[in-house]
């Protein structure tokens, strides 16, 4: 793997991989739709709307493996989601067909499984139920990538990203926190695993509190380094600043469930 692109590089996570990736490959290929300040000498920019596709196939040719991050990221109204992650993703898994990529990279999301209670553990082999518009669009995007890799050939990792950032600010986060470093390290299996077809795999550290069965992750090696636990006093203190909110307390989505909430939550979820 020495061609790479990556989509939604002028996001927080993209911003973080241009860093943590510097080296890794020959060429790390760099789009987004907002242009990118900074580039360095090494970087290559190539701005795409992922909602045009000829625009796309521009981004994807050449490369042998894509790091899908581009589209809206939290729950926005269907006139943004529609054409940035339904067209959008479409536009990037037909592209990367076309142009005989080998392997895609899906950031996908906990918000897929949004609607599960805490108390449960849930793996990837379990209904999707998404949390939001947001987080119908991601499993979407999962059903593509199996679709292009069990019709077409093409390698594919989905990653349900928890949350990305240093250090766990709350107790939700506590469960679902992924460090920047182990993030890298799923990517790389994706990219670079040699068996992989079509996988599934949530996108999270060594965290005790987990409400996810990760052995789909461990089976292709992943092996955590952070842990949430070690950052406990800060997430706790975070939480003492949150407001109460006994639907987003109960399910895995937290405020994605709340959101626009109408009904009896003791009857909704799984
Ligand atoms: N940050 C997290 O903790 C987290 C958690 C779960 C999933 N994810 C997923 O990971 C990915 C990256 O997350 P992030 O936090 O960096 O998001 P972000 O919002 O910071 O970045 C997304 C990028 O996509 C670009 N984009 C949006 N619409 C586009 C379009 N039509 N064409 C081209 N580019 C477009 C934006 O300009 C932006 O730079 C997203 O797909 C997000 O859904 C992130």
């Amino acid at each position: 793997m020495e061609k790479v692109l990556m989509t939604g590089a002028a996001g927080g996570i993209g911003g973080r991989l241009r860093t943590l990736l510097k080296g890794v490959y020959r060429e790390l290929r760099l789009s987004d739709v907002t242009t990118l300040a900074g580039l360095a000498k090494d970087e290559q920019f190539v701005a795409a709307d992922l909602a045009d596709l000829a625009q796309v196939e521009r981004a994807v040719a050449g490369v042998e493996g894509i790091i899908h991050l581009g589209g809206v990221s939290i729950e926005k109204p269907w006139s943004m989601i529609h054409p940035a992650n339904i067209v959008g993703c479409y536009n990037l898994f037909e592209a990367a067909r076309r142009h005989g990529v080998r392997r895609v990279v899906f950031a996908s999301s906990n918000h897929v499984m949004g609607f599960y209670r805490r108390r449960r553990r849930v793996g990837t082999d379990a209904l999707v139920r998404p949390d939001s518009r947001y987080g119908v669009s991601k499993a979407f995007g999962e059903a593509l990538g199996a679709f292009y890799a069990d019709k077409y050939g093409l390698g594919v990792l989905c990653i349900r990203i928890g949350n990305f950032t240093d250090k766990p600010v709350d107790m939700r986060r506590m469960s679902i926190w992924i460090s920047p470093d182990d993030l890298v390290q799923l990517i790389r299996i994706g990219l670079e695993h040699p068996d992989l077809r079509y996988e599934v795999v949530y996108g999270a550290s060594d965290n005790a509190r987990s409400w996810w069965d990760n052995a789909a992750a461990f089976r292709l090696g992943y092996r955590p380094k952070g842990r949430a636990e070690d950052h406990l006093a800060d997430a706790q203190a975070g939480q003492a600043k949150l407001a109460p909110n006994p639907i987003a307390d109960m399910f895995e989505g937290g405020p994605f469930c709340s959101d626009e909430f109408v009904g009896d939550p003791e009857t909704r979820g799984a």
